[in-house]
C-alpha cells in the first residue's frame, strides 16, 4: 500500500540523514540564541546580497546535500507532513534557509534539523537549490490524505478570492497569487504543497511557534482563522493544480 510505501521511504531519509552523521536533532541547540529578526530593510539587503543561482547546480546541491533524501529527488517530500519545495519561489526558499541559519524559523525538532542542515550551505549553494526548486512544477497530486473539516461561514475559495472584509482578512490571492504561485515580497507559492504540512505550519503561525515572518504578516491573518478554515484552505491549495 502506499501508505506504508510512504513511512518505509520517510525512515530510509531519517536513516540516511542519521548516516551522514547529520548533527540531527541534537540537545545542544537550545543554547544557540535565535539571531535578530528581520526589518523589510535588512531582509531586503540579505537576500540583495545572496550571488545569482543556477539551477543546474542547484540539483547537484539538493543531490549532495541529501535534500533529496527528505523532500524528494523532484522536490516532493515523501511524508505525511514536510513541505514539497518543488514549484517554491526562490526568494521564498532563499528566506526560509536564511532564516533556518539564524534560528529565526525553529518551530519543531524539524526546524532544528534544518538549522543544522543550513549551516552547512554557502550563500551560493542557498542560491543555488532555490533556483532549482523554482524550476521543478509544483506537485499535482501527492497523494497525501486531504484534510476534511468544513468551514461554517466563509469557503476556503471566497477566503483565497475576497478575503474577509469583517475581519479584516486580505485575500491570500493579493500576496500569494491567484493560481497560488507567490508574488508579493518573498510569498510563497502554495499550489499542490502538502495539505497536512499547510495546516501543520499555518497553526504554528496562529500559535506563535512559527515566528520567522517578517512584520508577522503571517502570524496576524492565521490568528484570524478557524481551524475548520485552515483546514479547507490547505485542501483548496492542494488541489489548486489539478484545476484548470
Ligand atoms: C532529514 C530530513 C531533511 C533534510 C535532509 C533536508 N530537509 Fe529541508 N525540511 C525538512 C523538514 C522536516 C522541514 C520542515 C521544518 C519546519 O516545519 O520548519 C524542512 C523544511 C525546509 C524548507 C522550508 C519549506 C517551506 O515550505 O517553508 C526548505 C526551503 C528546505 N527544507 C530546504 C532544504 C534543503 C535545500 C536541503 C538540503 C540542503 C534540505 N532541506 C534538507 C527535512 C529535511
Ligand atoms: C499581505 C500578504 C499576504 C497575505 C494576504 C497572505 N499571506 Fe501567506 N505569506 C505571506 C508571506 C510574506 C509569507 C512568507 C512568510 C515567512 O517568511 O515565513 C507567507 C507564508 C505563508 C505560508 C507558509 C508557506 C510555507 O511553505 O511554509 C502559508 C501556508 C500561507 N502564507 C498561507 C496564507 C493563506 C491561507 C492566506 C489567506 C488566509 C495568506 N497566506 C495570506 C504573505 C501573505
Amino acid at each position: 500500500m502506499k501508505t506504508s510505501k510512504r513511512s518505509l521511504r520517510a525512515s530510509l531519509a531519517f536513516a540516511l540523514a542519521t548516516a551522514l552523521s547529520l548533527p540531527a536533532l541534537a540537545s545542544e541547540h537550545a543554547a544557540a540564541p535565535a539571531g535578530e529578526a528581520w526589518t523589510p530593510a535588512s531582509l531586503h539587503a540579505a537576500l540583495a546580497a545572496l550571488p545569482k543561482g543556477d539551477a543546474e547546480r542547484g540539483r547537484a546541491v539538493h543531490e549532495q546535500m541529501f535534500c533529496a533524501s527528505c523532500h524528494g529527488g523532484q522536490g516532493q517530500a515523501p511524508t505525511f507532513n514536510w513541505p514539497h519545495t518543488a514549484g517554491q519561489r526562490s526568494v521564498y526558499t532563499a528566506k526560509m534557509l536564511l532564516d533556518y541559519q539564524k534560528r529565526l524559523r525553529l518551530e519543531n525538532k524539524g526546524a532544528e534539523l534544518m538549522h543544522d542542515i543550513a549551516v552547512m550551505m554557502t550563500p551560493q549553494q542557498i542560491a543555488d537549490v532555490a533556483a532549482f526548486y523554482a524550476t521543478l512544477p509544483a506537485p499535482r497530486d501527492d497523494g497525501t490524505p486531504r484534510p476534511v473539516a468544513k468551514p461554517e461561514g466563509v469557503s476556503a475559495e471566497q477566503l483565497v478570492k475576497k478575503g474577509d472584509p469583517t475581519r479584516l482578512l486580505t485575500p491570500c490571492a493579493s500576496c500569494h497569487g491567484v493560481k497560488g504561485q507567490g508574488g508579493v515580497l518573498e510569498a510563497a507559492a502554495l499550489a499542490g504543497q502538502n495539505p497536512q504540512y499547510l495546516v501543520r505550519t499555518l497553526l504554528d503561525y496562529q500559535s506563535g511557534r512559527r515566528a520567522n515572518d517578517a512584520a508577522k504578516v503571517m502570524r496576524v491573518f492565521a490568528e484570524k482563522l478557524t481551524r475548520a478554515e485552515i483546514e479547507a484552505l490547505a485542501r483548496y491549495y492542494a488541489d489548486l493544480p489539478l484545476k484548470k
